[in-house]
This record gives C-alpha cells, sequence and structure tokens, in this order.
C-alpha cells in the first residue's frame, strides 16, 4: 500500500486530502497538533487506513518523532502533503514578537523540518513525491498579513531549491498556490473582517472576499486536494519547482 505523510491533516484543506489520498487508496500518516479532530478522522472508512500521529510542528523533535513511528508502522512514504500552517493578521505597527516567531515556526521552519524528516526514506528508496502549501501570497501582498505572506513567500522559495537538490534523487517538490479557501482558519478571519468592516455579518465579508476573485466565488478544500493529489501521481511525473496557483483567476488580474 502507498503512504501519504500529511500534515496539518485534521481540518480544512489538510483533512480534504487526507480523505482524497485514503479514498484512492493510499494509507495516510496524519500529522497534526489537533488530537480530537485528527483522531475523529483516524476512525472514518476508506479504502487506505488513516493513522493520526500527534505532532506539534514547531518543533523539530515531534516531526522527527512523528515521522518515525510513521514508517516504523506503515512503510516508506511516497507522497508527503506540507501543509500545516497557521495565520495572524496584524498591521506592521501591532506586531507582536510571539506572533512573529510562531507564524515562522510553523509555517516555514516546519515545513522545512517535515521535508527533512520525511525525504531521508524517500531518499533511501530513491523515489517520492512532496507538495509543499504555499498561498496566492507568493505572489500578491495583502494587508495585515506580512508576516504570514512573508513565510509563504519563503515556502516558494524552498520548493524551487529543494527541486533543484531532490531531482537527482528522484524526488520531485511543488508547492501549490490557493487563494482564500473556505476553511476553520478563514472562517475566523471573516468573522472578524464582518465585525470590524460589515456591521458583524460575516456572509458580507464573504461575499466581498468571492468578488475579488474572477470565477465569482471562494474555493472548497476539495478543489485544492484535488490538485495536491495530481501533483503526487505519475500524471504531473515531469513537474518539478513549480509554484502552482489554484485560485480562480485572483493572481492572473
Ligand atoms: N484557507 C485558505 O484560504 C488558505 C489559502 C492559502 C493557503 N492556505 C494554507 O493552507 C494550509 C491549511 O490551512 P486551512 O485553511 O486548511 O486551515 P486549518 O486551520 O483548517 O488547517 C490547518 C491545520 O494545521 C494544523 N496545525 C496548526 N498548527 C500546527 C502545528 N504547530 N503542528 C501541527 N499541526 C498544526 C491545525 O491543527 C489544522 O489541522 C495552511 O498552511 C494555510 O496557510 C490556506
Amino acid at each position: 500500500m502507498a503512504l501519504a505523510v500529511i500534515t496539518g491533516g485534521a481540518t480544512g484543506i489538510g483533512a480534504a486530502a487526507v480523505r482524497t489520498f485514503a479514498a484512492e487508496g493510499y494509507d495516510v500518516a496524519l500529522l497534526d497538533i489537533n488530537g480530537e479532530a485528527g483522531r475523529a478522522l483516524e476512525g472514518e472508512t476508506h479504502p487506505g487506513r488513516v493513522v493520526f500521529f500527534e505532532t506539534d510542528v514547531s518543533k523539530r523533535a515531534s516531526i522527527v518523532q512523528s515521522v518515525e513511528a510513521a514508517v516504523a508502522q506503515l512503510g516508506t512514504p511516497d507522497v508527503l502533503f506540507a501543509n500545516a500552517g497557521i495565520q495572524k493578521l496584524s498591521s506592521l505597527f501591532d506586531l507582536k514578537d510571539e506572533d512573529v516567531d510562531a507564524i515562522i515556526d510553523v509555517n516555514l521552519k516546519g515545513v522545512l523540518y517535515t521535508v527533512a524528516a520525511v525525504a531521508a526514506p524517500m531518499r533511501d528508496a530513491g523515489r517520492g513525491s512532496i507538495v509543499l502549501m504555499a498561498s496566492d501570497q507568493v505572489f500578491a501582498g495583502k494587508e495585515g498579513s506580512i508576516v504570514y505572506g512573508a513565510t509563504k513567500g519563503g515556502v516558494a522559495q524552498l520548493a524551487k531549491s529543494l527541486s533543484v537538490e531532490l531531482s537527482p534523487l528522484g524526488i520531485r517538490v511543488n508547492a501549490v498556490c490557493p487563494a482564500t479557501v473556505k476553511t476553520p482558519l478563514t472562517d475566523v478571519i471573516f468573522e472578524n473582517v464582518g465585525q470590524q468592516s460589515f456591521d458583524g455579518d460575516a456572509d458580507r465579508a464573504w461575499a466581498a472576499e468571492a468578488q475579488t476573485i474572477p470565477l465569482g466565488r471562494i474555493a472548497a478544500p476539495e478543489e485544492i486536494a484535488s490538485v495536491v493529489y495530481f501533483l503526487s501521481q505519475p500524471a504531473s511525473s515531469f513537474m518539478t519547482g513549480a509554484l502552482v496557483p489554484v485560485d480562480g483567476g485572483f493572481t492572473a488580474q
């Protein structure tokens, strides 16, 4: 059975990816800090197994421990989706040190250390496909999202340098760059935007966001997961180092 390692797989886009890979018969090692939601997914029935490993990707030792346990239990990973991420909006002048550190630790260092841990057994097997979670902020600036945007720009560069370094080992590395997707992460953000700018009406905040996207709507998590799946398959065998927009045309404007 092929194995996919997915970080941040407990909710949102990651959970959609867990279900996509498990539905296709992959065993999935789900690494997440959210034990309740992770264990709930573990209990679902799919053609492939879902096994939850409680992990804090901001701590390298936690990543290494979970990847070692996953490999011991499920075998060599064929696919890595390094997806775990956090967002905290703040203007430049209100930045808090602890928020800056947390966003960089999870979104950038967490991705780097996850790739290092999972690429080692892939190297030994001589094959693997890695998909990194970036964002439309690889290409576009957004008010209040300075640190998050910087980490996603960093993830894009990781995809490029890692693809060059790992190509000779038979490992491809690409990044997906979604625009706004409806998930628990963005629910919190648009609840706040609704409070601040739309008389407490989050639905109007979502509608205004949809208008910024040429396709005129917000993406569902499954629409990102299907591209991640494509990037993991032989159908994309000549793609590596690519930054793939999945954004309804947002960055085409
Ligand atoms: N939702 C969007 O609009 C959007 C757009 C572009 C990119 N993204 C990116 O997609 C990824 C998934 O976000 P989402 O929108 O599905 O949000 P989400 O909050 O539903 O998912 C994030 C997941 O990461 C996990 N996580 C957070 N901190 C962690 C840590 N320290 N260790 C392990 N797991 C941790 C959470 O528990 C959760 O399961 C993130 O990297 C995010 O930046 C989201």
